[in-house]
């Protein structure tokens, strides 16, 4: 065997083992998407992946895994970086573009008030209502799958969700090269 034969022998190798490593061992429960792993994932942290038409972001966090679209309903701000935080007892990950904040369980926006009403005044977070589109996050023996949440109607994170806003990040990508 030449030298090149082995090179092509290994790369064969190495990309059966990479695609074996990202299908489901398992068949996927109805209407969801595989994702990965639950190991992979957990090392990962954090992992970004496109399922049929949508851009989705999973998250471990305290054991939990979350879902939801990967960029923030304000201005399209990459999740996959944000801080998780805890404002009045309600979990959520922070934008890093602009810090607002979207709870993980609902995908509300959240935003903070002075309530006069209390003595002495003070701050806390009051709700936009849902914002951020989430997804529910099944497992199947050591996969994890994601139903999409089908919410009715249209969630302000949806609008970074189409083939159009895709083509002008493409665009734009194009342009700054
Ligand atoms: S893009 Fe997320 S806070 Fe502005």
């Amino acid at each position: 065997m030449s030298a090149e034969d082995k090179v092509e022998v290994t790369m064969t190798s190495l990309l059966s083992s990479l695609s074996l490593a990202t299908s489901p061992s398992t068949s996927p429960p109805p209407s969801s998407y595989f994702i990965g792993r639950k190991e992979e994932i957990l090392q990962a942290r954090r992992v970004e992946k496109f399922v049929n038409g949508r851009d989705v972001l999973v998250l471990h966090h305290e054991g939990v895994l979350h879902a939801m679209d990967k960029r923030c309903y304000h201005k399209g701000g990459l999740l996959q970086g944000g801080d998780i935080e805890e404002f009045d007892g309600r979990l959520c990950i922070v934008c890093p573009w602009h810090k607002f904040k979207i709870t993980l369980a609902e995908g509300e926006g959240l935003y903070q008030v002075l309530d006069r009403a209390q003595k002495p005044p003070k701050h806390k977070w009051l709700s936009k209502g849902v914002k951020q589109r989430v997804h529910t996050v099944i497992e199947v023996d050591e996969d994890v799958f994601v139903r999409f949440n089908s919410m009715p109607g249209s969630i302000d994170s949806d609008q970074y969700q189409t083939n159009e806003y895709r083509a002008t990040l493409e665009t734009g990508e194009k342009t700054k090269k």
